[in-house]
């Protein structure tokens, strides 16, 4: 006999829970653990299954996958402008061909490639920061991930009109992508001037990537055009031979032999783009500001770079010899999600931890949830990267599902925390001082866990602790 799954309390009549997802989304998703490791919510009169114990998500994502298909509200938001990219497009033979012509192109050995370009170019945006300004963090930290993936996706000598482009287009594209996954379909469809003007954007942003395709085909035509094979490079990775110092990694595409066509490169681009950007540059931003509420953990960073690195900047090869920054980043990746809210959609009558999910539900799973169960991590929400030490870190197996897992896990985690690492590390050596200037930051759940406010200024004076 099926366990009765129970129904989260107070549901209201037509909205169901969707006042308490719009008003306390975080409080609420922590809160439905209390009530079973299957939980029933109704989102307006749609009901949804949101999974609280880690193992049931593990059957959900890898297990049980082929029964769980990705899908739900969100990804039909968001196909509507990525088409058919890899973060949106259906589980299936398409999926698995373009993720296996992408995985090459994020392994750790190729992303290291482009370390030195992303150093250089993070080392430059920060350093033209001025001394005493108050800056606002998160446009800050958005604009350096974007900047670093460009130069890694699309090589060092990209335009710099075709770059400035980018980076005025991608903000304005983000929140009107954001908007659209909140707001109901048919809305979406309206023709207003917030819809046209959305639209718009995209078939820039589609135009911007052509002619970041073209130029990188000017370059190097024979390659970009997949006429002429290099014998001495192993398949799937154009920079491993040394050459091609200027290339990024999206030259995997656009050489690969059974290549992709300009709308699938295109819709390819921009999933990537959209999902690098928010989920790096928020993590940056919480991570300076528990910084700037654990002066103890700071010291420790710094004296680890200065250990590493002395006077000298960051180098890639460092990266791998600061294990404290590994562990201070996975603390913020864990304590502020980034994603709270993941879905996929049951494909048949399911039997899920004696719970019987019908055809056809929506099936709800949350990284921030399990990165907040006391049970694996202690006192959720304080601030404590020694979770991630050698001798506690077997307490949080099975239960750190930030990037997701099984067959849609993220492709671009190793970049992740490659970028991470770089701009925290370039940030500390050029300033040895940053405040908070704003209010501290209430999170806000929208696609990620964002703050809802949040400024600094940064010095090169170190100031005595009155200050
Ligand atoms: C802190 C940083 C990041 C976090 C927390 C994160 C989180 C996630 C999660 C949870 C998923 C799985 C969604 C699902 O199961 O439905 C995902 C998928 C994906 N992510 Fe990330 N991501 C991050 C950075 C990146 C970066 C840097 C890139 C690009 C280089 C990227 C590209 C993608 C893509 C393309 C997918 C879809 C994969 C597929 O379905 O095969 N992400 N990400």
């Amino acid at each position: 006999m099926p366990t009765p799954t129970p129904a989260a309390p107070g549901s209201l009549p037509f909205l169901g829970h969707a006042h308490r997802l719009a008003r306390d989304p975080l409080p609420f998703i922590t809160s439905l653990r209390r009530h079973g490791d299957v939980v029933r919510i109704r989102i307006g009169p749609t009901p949804a299954y949101v999974v609280t114990d880690p193992a049931l998500t593990r059957r959900v994502l890898v297990t049980d996958a082929a029964r769980f298909a990705k899908g739900g509200k969100i990804i039909d938001a968001l196909s509507v402008f990525f088409g058919d990219g890899l973060a949106t497009v259906a589980d299936g033979d398409t999926h698995l061909r373009n993720r296996r012509l992408m995985q090459p192109m994020f392994n750790k050995a190729h992303i290291a490639t482009r370390g030195s370009a992303m150093i250089d170019q993070v080392r430059t945006m920060v350093g033209s920061w001025r001394e005493g300004e108050h800056r606002d963090v998160c446009a800050d930290m958005n604009d350096i991930t974007l900047a670093a993936f460009l130069v890694a996706l699309f090589g060092t000598d990209l335009p710099a009109h075709l770059r400035a482009e980018f980076t005025s287009l991608m903000p304005a594209i983000m929140k009107g992508t954001i908007r659209r996954t909140i707001l109901p379909s048919w809305i979406n469809r309206l023709p207003l001037p917030a819809n046209r003007a959305h639209a718009e954007r995209v078939a820039q942003l589609r135009a911007l990537i052509d002619q970041a395709i073209d130029h990188r085909g000017r370059q190097e035509p024979d390659r970009a055009s997949g006429t002429v094979d290099a014998p001495d490079r192993p398949a799937g990775c154009p920079h491993v031979a040394g050459a091609q110092d200027e290339a990024g990694l999206f030259t995997t595409l656009l050489t690969a032999e059974a290549g992709l066509s300009r709308r699938q490169l295109q819709d390819e681009a921009i999933t990537l783009l959209t999902g690098a950007i928010e989920t790096t540059g928020t993590t940056l931003a919480w991570t300076l500001y528990e910084l700037t509420r654990h002066p103890e953990i700071e010291r420790r960073l710094r004296a680890e770079l200065a250990a590493v690195c002395g006077d000298r900047p960051l180098r890639q090869e460092d990266l791998d010899r600061l294990p404290y920054a590994r562990q201070v980043l996975r603390e913020a990746v864990r304590k502020y999600g980034p994603a709270w809210m993941v879905t996929r959609t049951a494909i048949c009558d399911i039997d899920l931890g004696g719970h019987r999910i019908p055809r056809g539900a929506d099936v709800v799973w949350s990284p921030y949830l399990h990165q907040h169960d006391p049970e694996y991590f202690p006192e959720p929400s304080t601030f404590d990267p020694d979770r991630w030490g050698p001798d506690r870190v077997q307490a949080t197996r099975g239960s750190f599902y930030a990037f997701g897992d099984g067959r849609r896990k993220c492709i671009g985690e190793s970049f992740a925390w490659i970028e991470l690492q770089i701009i925290l590390a370039t940030v500390l050596q050029r300033w040895p001082n940053f405040r908070l200037a704003s209010r501290p930051p209430r999170p806000q759940a929208v696609v990620t866990v964002k703050p809802d406010v949040m400024t600094m200024t940064y010095r090169s004076i170190v100031s005595s602790p009155e200050s």
